[in-house]
């Protein structure tokens, strides 16, 4: 790390009374200068609660909007704002309306990797860390629209038995994981737990031990006897896992499983971000007011 820049960041995010969040999948030292990591569903949930003026957060676009969404009053800063996440742009809020006119006697859950006006034409937003509690939470005689991503959705639709409407998005880095690719590691590490996250396709779910969102695999980590674990996400994760359990073994499945978009920002994008207070996430009055309600009813859902 560069603790000349760290030590600027520091200095800089007391003077602005800001704070740090990252998610899970950043580079190592912009994890380490974070107040707080975590998965969406606890980085959303932390935005609601912060105390500072300016929130600095380092993840992908629809997150830092999502944190804007829920707190008009506080300034939202992402780094890099061509971080976005190629899932999220699968769909957009025309071509919802018009899915939503195919079926209108169905209630429309969105994944939170989705833009702003996407969640203002749901019902309800959930997150990998929730999202089969808020599919659970819905009327029986409701059908279900789940939009964009179809592995979650197929997974969700399985663990809950709710028959789902699917979106045909995907993430592209957790669809490179293939099931050849844990068969080879199990060859290597053959006493390791396989984690691996929703967002991975059927095929690559069923070779595993475990389904998790990113939190969930922190959890899992900690909390297992198990001392080794084959993990099926993006490889940054790696880094908090390592940090977090040093007497415990982490392999990723697939050393290339990197999100691009993730790894764009890093300490000089922050200490910059700081220092010029850009490049602030606003989202227009009343698509927040819309995106908002969504966000606000799953974070109502007990997990
Ligand atoms: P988590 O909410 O599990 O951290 O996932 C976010 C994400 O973008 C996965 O690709
Ligand atoms: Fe989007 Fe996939 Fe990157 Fe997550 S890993 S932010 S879903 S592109």
């Amino acid at each position: 790390m560069n603790t000349e820049i760290a030590a600027r960041i520091a200095e800089l995010k007391e003077r602005r009374h800001a704070v740090i969040l990252a998610h899970n999948y950043q580079l190592p030292e912009v994890q380490d200068i974070a107040d707080f990591s975590g998965d969406s569903l606890e980085l959303s949930r932390k935005a609601t609660t912060v105390d500072a003026d300016v929130i600095v957060f380092c993840g992908v676009h629809f997150m830092a909007e999502t944190a804007a969404i829920l707190n008009p009053g506080r300034i939202v800063l992402i780094p890099d704002p061509l971080a976005g996440c190629p899932m999220a742009d699968m769909i957009t809020a025309e071509e919802l309306r018009r899915k939503k006119q195919e079926h209108p006697n169905a209630l429309v859950v969105c994944y939170v990797n989705s833009t702003a006006e996407v969640k203002a034409e749901c019902d309800i937003c959930c997150t990998s860390g929730n999202a089969i509690q808020v599919v659970a939470s819905l009327p029986a005689d409701r059908d279900i629209l789940f939009v964009p991503d179809r592995y979650l959705g197929e997974h969700v639709s399985r663990l809950t038995g709710r028959e789902m409407i699917l979106w045909h998005g995907y993430c592209p880095t957790h669809a490179q994981i293939v099931p050849d690719d844990i068969a080879r590691r199990r060859t290597e590490h053959p006493q390791a737990v396989v984690l691996v996250h929703p967002e991975c396709t059927g095929p690559v779910r069923a070779a595993a031990d475990e389904i998790l969102s990113t939190g969930g695999m922190c959890r899992f980590a900690r909390e297992s006897t198990a001392t080794e674990f084959i993990i099926g996400t993006e490889t940054g994760i790696l880094h908090r896992l390592q940090k977090d359990n040093p007497a415990k073994r982490f392999y990723p499945v697939k050393t290339s499983a990197v999100c691009p978009n993730m790894k764009k920002i890093n300490l000089e994008k922050v200490l910059w971000a700081l220092q010029e207070m850009r490049h602030e996430v606003r989202v227009p009055e009343p698509v927040r007011e819309r995106a908002r309600a969504s966000i606000e009813r799953m974070l109502q859902v007990k997990v």
